[in-house]
């Protein structure tokens, strides 16, 4: 085995409790793990917890506990979930471990020896639930990421010099245009970077809960510096000793980093930009994909709309999660989760279809051949229905690992199950149970090769599936009487490979029906283990909003039709009055929320300073809500109410129209402006 494969997940804040959505990109990144190893790859999987800075340290301080305390509870409960999930990770990091915290600060060391770092003041706002620096943002202003109010920083810190990298990071995007995946997430971070890249503050000093900058004890490392170096950390990076580096130099650069949408910048931008620094390789891909939605909007410990993996673990397994999250989420997009949709996925595709295609060729096998796999016969007596279930046996493997290797999970599932629906179909069809009790030599000889032939596709499926369901695809493994399902090279899986005589172990269940007291059993878990109370001040439920405004519910305002204001045909030209009768007003908005069955509205509610009122626009697909709460935006304020999927909208919102797609981006001001104020 010489070639390597290194992949990682993020490190999870011990702020709040795994639910779903940390738990899908952990199931993604084992299944890739999973697959590489059966591909002959030595595959190194690192997963762990991101245990400082200050958004950790208050969200101790309102719990009543210490940072540390809060830490170890919240870490252990990781692993313990990442276990029951069946997640093969090779090794665990925390990065309050003392391993981590010496190559970190050796990390800092050499960036600074490099000539990077600098000590200079910082003066800016600070949103800590993404512990990023805003520079966009005024005093008071919201986080333009997340919508929550920012913090007012004015210290004394060292910077590193990320303005040094705004060249090289471009030439390296363009010259490795698969680093950064899909490339909706690389055009972003390219339209970013060639905005201008300031240098980013990489220290704090006003808290303590972090790792000491070496021989400046008075400054702990920002955290985000902390938490990427631990890609390397974990490897040994930073030890002399070539024993305790063994693994750094075996592994990095990493083969795939996967990492949700909200952290392509910080690992795209600001983990590629240390790694220059540092003179050290960059990962071969920084992969994102999607959130997971709960109810349409992000499933997130504030919102108080999380999924808890154990109680799914709980009811009905873990397979019944990891499948339901690779075959329903189209990898990269958002996704939805539902108890309902859980259960009738694991219905249809588990219990019934694997499920039936197993027990049934299991049992018949165990009745009518004495639990040996029987022989099928000989090529030129097959029928055309049996050739043609091996020739789609083998399609299906090819495709299903093309689909796989692209990390489109989701079809790559649907290609493996339509295999197992066309043997089911086949067994109907071609009724095996009829010739069971007979004993002509035409009758057993069909039976046979029916039975090898329902018996080599499950094989097939089953050692397809098995990343994405490790238990489930090792009991049928071993119902099939064979060993090791994790031994299987899926480069070199073929139809045929059962051995006629293999004697069949015993045959059980796997996949126990579901019904609807299953759903009922998962509500009843999560509304009994709902939080008792938000837990730190860096996640406030809701809004960005100012002190002090007014807020006065009211009326809906009576004007003019749509958009497009009076053009003239004549000349093209309006005249001061056309344009005086449209009125441009400042608002905030202070609810943003998805409209259901449409993928581009957001409702927002926005407050001109003298009224609420309700507002539909098009900008879900640039937009995530929670971006939007306390920004300040420009409306029409005078435009008739119009009806959109049963709800009124009473304004329009002023946007740029980017391209040929017509991307919206949000007209805002640089300095702060009263709300209600007319643009003239
Ligand atoms: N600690 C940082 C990451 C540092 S990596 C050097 C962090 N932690 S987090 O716990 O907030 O989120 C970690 C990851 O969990 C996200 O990047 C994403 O992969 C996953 N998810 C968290 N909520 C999610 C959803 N609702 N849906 C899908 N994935 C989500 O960011």
């Amino acid at each position: 085995m010489d070639s390597k494969f290194y992949i990682t997940t993020p490190i999870y804040y011990v702020n709040a409790r795994p639910h779903i959505g940390h738990a899908y990109t952990t199931i993604v990144c084992d299944t890739i793990a999973r697959r590489q190893r059966m591909l002959e790859k030595d595959t190194y999987f690192l997963t762990g917890t991101d245990e400082h800075g200050i958004k950790i340290e208050r969200a101790a301080e309102a719990q009543g506990t210490t940072p540390k305390q809060l830490a170890d509870d919240v870490s252990n409960a990781f692993r313990a979930t990442w276990d029951r999930m069946e997640i093969s990770y090779s090794d665990f990091i925390r990065t309050t471990e003392d391993r981590h915290k010496t190559r970190v600060q050796h990390l800092f060391r050499v960036l600074r020896d490099n000539g990077y770092i600098y000590k200079g003041s910082y003066s800016g706002q600070y949103c800590v639930f993404d512990e990023l620096f805003v520079d966009s943002a005024g005093p008071g202003e919201p986080c333009p990421e997340c919508g929550r109010p920012t913090e007012t920083v004015t210290e004394e810190n060292y910077f590193f010099k990320l303005s040094a990298f705004e060249d090289k990071l471009l030439k390296y995007y363009s010259d490795h245009p698969t680093f950064i995946q899909p490339d909706t997430r690389r055009n972003e971070v390219i339209a970013f970077v060639k905005g201008g890249l300031r240098d980013l503050s990489v220290s704090r000093s006003t808290f303590k809960w972090g790792i000491p900058v070496p021989d400046d004890p008075e400054q702990v490392i920002y955290v985000w510096l902390d938490a990427l170096a631990n890609y390397i950390t974990a490897l040994g990076y930073g030890e002399s000793d070539p024993k305790k580096r063994e693994k750094f130099d075996r592994y990095w650069p990493a083969d795939v980093q996967v990492i949700g949408k909200e952290i392509v910048r910080f690992h795209c931008v600001y983990w590629p930009a240390f790694l220059m620094a540092a003179g050290l390789p960059l990962p071969q891909r920084i992969m994102a994909h999607g959130w997971l939605l709960f109810e349409e909007s992000k499933m997130s410990k504030s919102r108080g709309n999380i999924v808890r993996p154990d109680t799914i673990l709980e009811v009905l397994g873990a397979d019944a999660m990891r499948y339901f999250l690779l075959r329903e989420v189209v990898f990269g997009q958002d996704g939805s989760f539902s108890f309902d949709a859980l259960v009738q996925r694991f219905n249809a595709d588990l219990a019934n279809d694997l499920g039936n295609l197993a027990s049934r060729t299991l049992t018949m096998i165990g009745r009518y051949f004495k639990a040996e796999v029987p022989y099928p016969q000989a090529k030129a007596a097959l029928t055309e229905a049996d050739v043609a279930i091996g020739e789609l046996a083998d399609k299906t493997i090819a495709e299903t690992n093309r689909l796989f290797d692209e990390y489109q999970f989701s079809k790559a599932l649907e290609t493996a199950w339509g295999l197992i629906s066309a043997v089911n179909k086949y067994i109907v069809e071609n009724e095996p149970w009829t010739l069971g009790d007979k004993s002509d030599n035409d009758s057993r000889s069909r039976l046979g090769t029916i039975l090898y032939t329902s018996a080599e596709a499950l094989r097939i499926v089953t050692a397809l599936a098995y990343p994405v369901i490790p238990k489930s695809a090792e009991k049928i493994w071993t119902q099939l009487g064979l060993g090791d399902v994790r031994k299987v090279r899926l480069d070199q899986l073929k139809w045929g490979q059962l051995e006629v005589g293999t004697k069949l172990g015993k045959v059980e269940p796997v996949f126990p029906r579901a019904d609807k007291s299953a759903i009922e059993k998962m509500q009843k878990l999560e509304e009994e283990n709902k939080p008792v109370a938000a837990a730190a001040t860096a996640e406030p439920a809701g809004t960005g909003a100012q002190a002090g405004q007014p807020a006065t519910q009211a009326a809906v305002p009576a004007a003019p039709a749509p958009a497009t204001a009076g053009v003239t045909p004549s000349s093209g030209k309006i005249t001061i009055d056309d344009f005086a009768k449209v009125e441009l007003r400042v608002a905030q908005v202070k609810v943003a929320e998805r409209v259901k069955g449409a993928d581009k509205l957001l409702r927002l509610e926005v407050d001109l300073g003298y009224e609420q009122r309700q507002i539909l626009a098009g900008i879900a697909k640039a937009y995530e809500p929670e971006q939007l709460v306390g920004r300040k935006i420009v409306i029409v304020a005078n435009l008739a109410p119009r009806k959109m999927r049963g709800l009124e909208s009473n304004g329009m919102l002023l946007a740029a129209s980017l391209g040929e797609e017509g991307k919206p981006v949000l007209a805002s001001f640089l300095e702060d402006v009263p709300l209600g104020a007319r643009l003239k």
